[in-house]
């Protein structure tokens, strides 16, 4: 394990037992999308948003149980897409986390369920933080916003869903990126943005935290693209090879693994000299925006 890695496992334990607090056990009937959630949820993950969220905020000394609960919200809301992207409408997909997806373990009716109930419980826990309501209204609006179907993930998954790497696309690498800034790079800039936000952030440090988590967004989803070509299925804990079965136009599928993963280092490069201005405290985004390229799962 590199150190980053080690780093990001010891993150990953502490955070999961929070999370565990969320979900007391109840075996009560109208609980049934409450323990799809916590099984969705709780069930692996590499929780690089929040872990994004909490380096972001420590660059500007913010304590880690301030940013706790917007941490929390923030893998809340990524979990439901993850829920609602598997569904057979959506993608399809019968493994996630390495087990089956939460419409397989549980219906598609429950599975839609405790989607729109991790959407609107991310809501409930952002608002629990120890926060000004000033930055209670500004990070839900954020929130809002990034998940959103106007500029927001939804906004992205349209594109995803309905762009076609067998039809002729003049302008396919435009597309492409907008398709990634908004299903990926959104749920990537906020983290960034909240910890601006949460530490008092100056207007030019939020927008360099804001440049460098485009770069982020898009290469991490570059990765994921090659890792459906090229990963270890039970190491991915994802079905692999199913991109191009569902003709998914990304820059793997107009320029090869290769080509795209260039593509994907000079942005993390990139990413890694915005920050520079930060010092050593951001040593751990920068080695985080390094394992983005040399992940295996
Ligand atoms: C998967 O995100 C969805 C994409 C945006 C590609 P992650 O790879 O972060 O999934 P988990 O949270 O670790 O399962
Ligand atoms: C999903 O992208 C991004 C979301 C908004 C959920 P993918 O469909 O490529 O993600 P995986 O490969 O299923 O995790
Ligand atoms: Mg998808
Ligand atoms: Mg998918
Ligand atoms: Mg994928």
């Amino acid at each position: 394990m590199t150190e980053i890695e080690q780093i990001l496992s010891t993150y990953s334990q502490k955070f999961n037992a929070e999370l565990e607090r969320y979900f007391p056990k109840t075996a009560a009937p109208e609980h049934r999308a409450m323990e799809a959630m916590r099984y969705s949820l709780l069930n692996g993950g590499k929780r690089l948003r929040p872990f994004l969220l909490h380096q972001t905020a420590s660059l500007f000394d913010v304590p880690y149980e301030t940013a706790l609960p917007v941490a929390v919200s923030l893998e809340m809301l990524h979990t439901y897409s993850l829920i609602h992207d598997d569904l057979p409408a959506m993608d399809n997909d019968d493994l996630r986390r390495g087990k089956p997806t939460c419409h397989k373990a549980y219906d598609e009716a429950t599975a839609i369920l405790a989607g729109d109930g991790l959407l609107t419980y991310a809501f409930e826990v952002l608002n629990s933080a120890h926060i000004t309501d000033a930055k209670k209204v500004e990070l839900t609006l954020m929130l809002a916003q990034a998940a959103g179907a106007k500029a927001g993930m939804i906004a992205g998954q349209v594109l995803d869903l309905y762009t076609d790497s067998h039809k002729l696309h003049a302008n396919a690498e435009d597309i492409i990126k907008h398709t990634e800034e908004l299903k990926t790079g959104c749920l990537l800039r906020y983290p960034c943005e909240a910890g601006a936000v949460l530490g008092n952030a100056t207007k030019e440090e939020k927008n360099l935290l804001i440049k460098f988590s485009r770069n982020l967004g898009i290469a991490f989803q570059i990765t994921d693209d090659i890792l459906d070509i090229k990963g270890d299925e039970k190491v991915v804990g994802k079905t692999l090879k199913k991109d191009k079965a569902q003709h998914k136009l990304n820059f793997v599928s107009i320029y090869g693994a290769d080509k795209a993963y260039e593509i994907a280092v000079d942005l993390i490069e990139e990413a890694e000299s915005l920050i520079s201005t930060f010092g050593q405290k951001a040593d751990n985004l920068k080695n985080l925006s390094r394992y983005f390229l040399t992940r295996n799962y």
